[in-house]
């Protein structure tokens, strides 16, 4: 532990342009630890190698940045004093909820302390006349889910991870998933928020209400902050009432051109499925390789499929819209359609979809990147993608939300060299997001900028835009030590 505590305070360099200032931070005392052990019983807080080493890493690729000390608080008075405390003494503090992130979101790049929600994992209350729940942040999505569905309520927000992710980080980051296609991200649940500040006030940032105009949105502004303003310690969502039936189908196609183009006219057909998600070949043939106990057909001229649901209370309307939608997919030659025949192989669908990510990156060095166009978008973006991967010699594998224009490109080192991966291939991810941005699209449509994506920011915004965020984190965090290091540099 002594390695880790430093009682300097010490200038944090980052390679930055000339106008960016560097940040003051203070390193861990024995004070400091004796404070948190103080504020939130000594069993929660951490210093040993082991967590220490297990808190410094979430999913994203090749990425470590050790914490000096784990907490985890029970409430959110207990936060309060933290960051307070953390605030009069320059500690970096970034929250953590289940460490599922993808751009280092959590991760602690300026040391400091990391504070773990997970203890926060209660249900508070469902309200089934106004159809709401409000919860703690460190509940896993997929439990809340499930306990929701047993009163027949429906938070249809389903990242791949939400069998880990919890609710909270799900908010932080403004996830999506294959649903939101029909019923929209978290931005659109989320109600309101109870908030910590780094300045230790706790507020409530807007209403249990499905309108509000009174004031500035603070809501939406803490949706996606990816914890640089405050710790959420309540959410308040909405809730739908559960549809009754849903069909699913897997239709292949023999170009990814002709898939990415069915899903525009899906949509212009009049129908909007639950989930329309985009495979192409090698996300399957990684996947049923990967899992081992599912295998779907793939003819060898398969080179991408649509995993299409539709959902709804009506078996007779939900048959419609799949006979329109394969008069749509006809039109542009679609093979064969599985159609899912019981809810067994529903899920297999789904668990085969949901682990395409895992799949890759276990057998290869990757780095994950996420596109999102205007929907219509979809063909030339993939035509550029796999043009940008010729030229520089990297291949891709291409799967997500089509219904979004959501594309998730994993990029795989293969034989490249170590040089090479670091010098050239980040040539070749900026010419993906600039054509990204020329088609007024963005540079991550769920998984958030974090750390990882910091450098490519400039693509998306110029300096004036870049500003306005650092000055709206400095009215919030008037010392910058919430999660430092995060979606610009500070
Ligand atoms: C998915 C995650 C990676 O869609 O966003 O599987
Ligand atoms: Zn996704």
């Amino acid at each position: 532990m002594q390695t880790q505590i430093n009682i300097l305070c010490y200038a944090v360099q980052l390679r930055l342009p000339p106008y960016i200032r560097s940040v003051k931070f203070c390193h861990i005392t024995t004070d400091d630890v004796n404070f948190f052990k103080r504020t939130v019983g000594d069993k929660y807080v951490f210093t040993d190698a082991d967590t220490i080493s297990r808190y410094s890493r979430d999913e994203t690729d090749g990425c470590t940045f050790p914490p000096e000390v784990v907490i985890k608080p029970r409430t959110p008075e207990e936060i309060s004093s933290l960051l307070r405390y953390c605030h009069e003494h320059y500690i970096p503090v970034s929250p953590r909820a289940a460490g599922t992130g993808l751009s280092a979101n959590s991760l602690c790049v300026h040391g400091g302390v990391m504070l773990c929600v997970e203890r926060m994992n209660s249900i508070l209350h469902i309200d089934e006349r106004s159809l709401q729940v409000t919860t703690e942040p460190g509940v896993i999505t997929e439990h809340l889910q499930n306990t929701l569905q047993e009163k027949g309520l429906f938070y249809p927000v389903d990242p791949s991870s939400r069998g880990s992710s919890f609710i909270g980080g799900n908010v932080a980051c403004n996830s999506g998933g294959p649903r939101a296609v029909k019923y929209g991200v978290v931005k659109d649940f989320v109600l309101n928020l109870e908030v910590v500040l780094p300045t230790g006030e706790i507020i409530w940032t807007g209403a249990n209400t499905l309108k509000n105009s009174t004031g500035y949105n603070f809501t939406q502004l803490f949706v996606g902050s990816e914890g640089t303003l405050g710790v959420i310690t309540k959410i308040v969502l909405k809730l739908l009432p559960y549809p009754r039936y849903n069909h699913v189908m897997l239709a292949p196609f023999k170009s990814m051109e002709d898939a990415s183009a069915a899903v525009s006219a899906v949509f212009r057909a009049g129908i909007i499925p639950s989930c329309i998600e985009f495979m192409e070949r090698d996300a399957i043939v990684y996947v049923m390789n990967f899992l081992g106990d599912v295998t779907v057909p793939l003819a060898d001229d398969t080179q991408a499929t649509l995993l299409i649901e539709v959902d709804g209370n009506d078996t007779e309307q939900i048959q419609k819209d799949c006979e329109c939608i394969y008069e749509v997919l006809n039109t542009y030659h679609v093979g064969e359609i599985l159609y899912a025949d019981s809810e067994a192989q529903k899920n297999e669908l789904w668990r085969m979809r949901r682990n395409i990510a895992y799949a890759v990156k276990k057998t290869n060095v990757t780095v994950e990147e996420d596109t999102v166009v205007p929907r219509a978008d979809l063909p030339e973006l993939l035509r550029h993608i796999k043009s940008v991967g010729k030229k520089y010699n990297f291949r891709t594998v291409c799967y997500g939300h089509a219904g979004d224009g959501n594309v998730h490109v994993r990029i795989l080192k293969d034989q490249l060299s170590d040089e090479y991966w670091k010098n050239e291939v980040p040539k070749g991810i900026r010419e993906i997001f600039q054509k990204v941005v020329e088609l007024k699209g963005t540079i991550s449509g769920e998984h958030g900028i974090g750390w990882f994506q910091i450098p490519y920011m400039d693509i998306k915004f110029n300096e004036t835009q870049l500003a306005l965020m650092r000055s709206v984190k400095s009215v919030f965090d008037p010392h910058g030590i919430m999660n430092p290091g995060k979606i610009f540099f500070t």
